[in-house]
Order: C-alpha cells, then sequence, then structure tokens
C-alpha cells in the first residue's frame, strides 16, 4: 500500500467504493499536474492533502517528494479491496487496519481528528452528514463534539449512524464512537478534546508518516509549509487564482 505509484489511478483502486469521491479532487489537481507536468501524481496528491491541512488553519504536515508514478495498467499484485477501514465497524477493525501500517492506538485517534473536515455523502459511502459545523476549518472540534454532544441512533432509512441529539446536524460513524467506548482510545479523545495543541503536533506526526507509506520519500523534520498559510499568518490575502481554486473546491466538494 501507500501513496507511492498513484495506483488510484487504475483498477481495483480506482473501482474501491472505498474511494468513492477522489476522483473530483484527482481532477481538479490535474490543472497543477499541466502546469508542473515534472511532479508525479503520486507526490501532488500526497502534498494537496498535506497542505490542504495547513491551509484549513490546521498544522504542518511533514512531507518530502520522491514518489513516482507506476505505468498505466499496473495492478499492485495479489491484494485486494477492502483493506481500507469500514466505518460500520469498531474498535477491534480499526486497531487491525492501522496497527499493520504501523500505527499506534495513538495515531488511531489522531487521525480519525481529519473527521473535523467535510461529510458523508450517501451517493459516496451511504453515510449522511458532517462531523463539525465548519466543516472547511481543521481544528480539534471532531473530538470537542464527540465527547461534549450526546450521541443518539438517528432514525432513517440507511445505514447505523449517529446524530447529535442538541441539533440534529451532526453526525458520527460507527467508527467514531467506538474511540468512546474503547478504553484505551477515550482518554486520548479526551486529551484532544482539551488540548488542540497536543492534536495538531500528534496529527502532523501520523499523517506526515501515513502519506510517506511505502515511498522512498520519508518525511523531514522540517519540511516546508503551504506558501499560501504563510501569507495569510502575515495579514496578506491568498492571490486571486487561489481563491477561484477554492471556490471551485467547494462547488465539486
Ligand atoms: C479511522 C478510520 C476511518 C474511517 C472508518 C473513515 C470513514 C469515512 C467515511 C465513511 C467518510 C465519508 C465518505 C463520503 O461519503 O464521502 C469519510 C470521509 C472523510 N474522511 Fe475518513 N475514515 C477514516 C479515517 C480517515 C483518515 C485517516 C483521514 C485522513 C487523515 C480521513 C479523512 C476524511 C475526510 C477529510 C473526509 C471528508 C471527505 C469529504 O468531505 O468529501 N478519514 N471517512
Amino acid at each position: 500500500g501507500g501513496s507511492d505509484g498513484a495506483l488510484m489511478r487504475f483498477p481495483p483502486e480506482s473501482t474501491d467504493p472505498a474511494n468513492a469521491g477522489l476522483s473530483i479532487i484527482q481532477d481538479l489537481l490535474l490543472k497543477v499536474k499541466k502546469r508542473h507536468p515534472e511532479i508525479s501524481f503520486a507526490d501532488l496528491w500526497a502534498y494537496a492533502g498535506a497542505l490542504s491541512v495547513e491551509f484549513m488553519g490546521g498544522p504542518r504536515v511533514p512531507f518530502s517528494f520522491g514518489r513516482s508514478d507506476a505505468p498505466a495498467g499496473t495492478h499492485r499484485g495479489p491484494i485486494e479491496n477492502g483493506r481500507l477501514p469500514d466505518a460500520a465497524q469498531g474498535a477491534a477493525h480499526l486497531r487491525e487496519v492501522f496497527h499493520r501500517m504501523g500505527m499506534s492506538d495513538r495515531d488511531i485517534v489522531a487521525l480519525s481528528g481529519a473527521h473535523t473536515l467535510g461529510r458523508c455523502h450517501q451517493t459516496r459511502s451511504g453515510f449522511d452528514g458532517k462531523w463539525t459545523h465548519d466543516t472547511l476549518a481543521f481544528n480539534n472540534g471532531y473530538f470537542v463534539n464527540l465527547l461534549h454532544e450526546e450521541w443518539v441512533p438517528r432514525k432513517w432509512d440507511g445505514p447505523l449512524q449517529y446524530q447529535d441529539k442538541r441539533s440534529g446536524e451532526l453526525m458520527m460513524l460507527p467508527s467514531d464512537i467506538a474511540l468512546l467506548s474503547d478504553p484505551v482510545f477515550r482518554p486520548i479523545v479526551e486529551l484532544y478534546a482539551m488540548d488542540e495543541g497536543a492534536f495538531f503536533a500528534d496529527f502532523a506526526d501520523a499523517f506526515g508518516r501515513l502519506i510517506a507509506q511505502g515511498t522512498p520519500a520519508t518525511p523531514p523534520a522540517k519540511a516546508g509549509g503551504c506558501p499560501f498559510a504563510a501569507l495569510a499568518a502575515k495579514g496578506m490575502p491568498p492571490p486571486p487564482s487561489h481563491a477561484k481554486a477554492s471556490a471551485e473546491l467547494r462547488e465539486h466538494a
């Protein structure tokens, strides 16, 4: 596994239901690829993931280049689909999936915090809704909501998922709720809900290792960051081209 090769361009990864929707952002990134053909798709996708965390207000994710693209039609070997995490399952399944990638229990909780972003789409995963009210801000809101809201099974004609009792506007997957009931995961959820800095540090470390899995691109201790985040820190607006790309992304996502 891992991002090397950019095998998500070909079946079976391109047709894995767990990857549904990723082609939208891959298509948007084609514009960057056309302007900078020297970057591999594998590096481009991983770099976009790292930069977007920082751009949305999160930590700088360690990143280095060096992935290459496998030639068209390459199959990743005998490994079939179904090894990505299944949201309908619990703590034992999360451990099975993430431990084999060298991730610890603490990494599992930190990485799950990415659900502070975005939402579930019925047409893609069958689940529906968002984890936080501000889906484009990277913060510890996922953990605050997970811990402090009351979660009840949603009554609907779809797979088991949970909704918050207070607003009814937020959701959690069974795999998210599993973090609350597990005696090892729960104290880590409590830590991140209280201490955003601890979450940011652990997320950057775990996500940096995740996107470097199986690649020659070992994350460096210090990495170049998002140029737009640097502008924002100086109180300067991003260039207009960036604002346009951002608007397009929102429209498509
Ligand atoms: C812990 C195991 C995980 C499970 C079971 C899981 C499951 C899911 C599911 C079912 C969706 C909804 C997809 C859709 O309907 O569009 C989703 C969305 C998302 N996941 Fe995860 N995920 C996991 C881990 C991760 C990790 C490790 C990351 C990144 C570090 C991540 C980042 C995201 C993001 C950003 C979205 C929102 C996508 C969008 O807005 O279109 N997830 N996840």
